[in-house]
């Protein structure tokens, strides 16, 4: 068996949601910390779109918020080293991408390797990507669904941490295909992150096991 690389460390802990939209999986994670759910605080919700109505919400509920402006920095790169820097000055654990719509740099993935979350709207990996549900559609699978992974360089590749399955219907648009992912994905994106600081999240190799409460 591989070697462990990575052990979630179980713990309260200070979560960062970026996001560049509607923000419904910023919404399930945040409901799932008040119910006590994800032992942890959001304390930062950030974005590189100003009225994103995700960020918008965060702001209405008095979360700490930030929009990080890409016409501000040159390069990507630089982008992301701002990001870094605001992410260490406010001892971020993990971050969870939540419909944030720019790629991340190696130097931001490699900062917070096993810190960064995401969900994708498919069973990776198949169908990374843009437009996933259409691809789905299009491909004539029977079944789709919505995976959460550790987010390494290569985009929608890292470690799998939880899926859940969908039926692909007949008559599915991208619309309603992407409506009965929606649901599950509002399910698993708070339970993997409460399993994370749960410290029950074990990665050896490329595969991450979920230990047993107390384990
Ligand atoms: C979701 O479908 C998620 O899987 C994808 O982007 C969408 C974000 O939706 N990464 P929301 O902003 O969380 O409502």
């Amino acid at each position: 068996m591989d070697d462990v690389v990575f052990r979630s460390p179980r713990k309260r802990g200070r979560i960062a949601v970026f996001l560049s939209g509607r923000g419904s999986n910023f919404m399930a994670i945040r409901e799932a910390v008040e119910r006590g759910d994800i032992d942890a605080e959001v304390g930062l919700v950030l974005s590189n779109k100003p009225d994103a109505p995700g960020l918008v919400q965060a702001r209405a509920w008095g979360l700490e918020t930030l929009f990080l402006d890409p016409k501000l920095f040159a390069t990507r790169e630089d982008y992301d080293r701002a990001v870094v820097r605001e992410l260490e000055g406010r001892r971020v654990d993990l971050v969870c991408l939540a419909g944030y719509m720019r790629v991340l740099t190696p130097g931001l993935c490699q900062a917070y390797e096993h810190r960064i979350v995401n969900i994708h709207p498919a069973l990776l990996p198949s169908f990374p990507g843009l437009h996933v549900q259409r691809k789905a559609i299009d491909w004539g699978v029977r079944f789709s669904g919505c995976t959460v992974h550790f987010v390494a360089a290569e985009v929608d590749m890292g470690p799998i941490i939880l899926q859940a399955v969908v039926p692909v219907l007949q008559d599915d648009t991208e619309e309603t295909l992407a409506a009965r992912i929606l649901v599950e994905e509002h399910k698993i994106y708070p339970e993997a992150v409460g399993l994370y600081f749960a410290g029950r999240l074990e990665v050896r190799g490329r595969r991450v096991f979920i230990l047993e409460p107390g384990a």
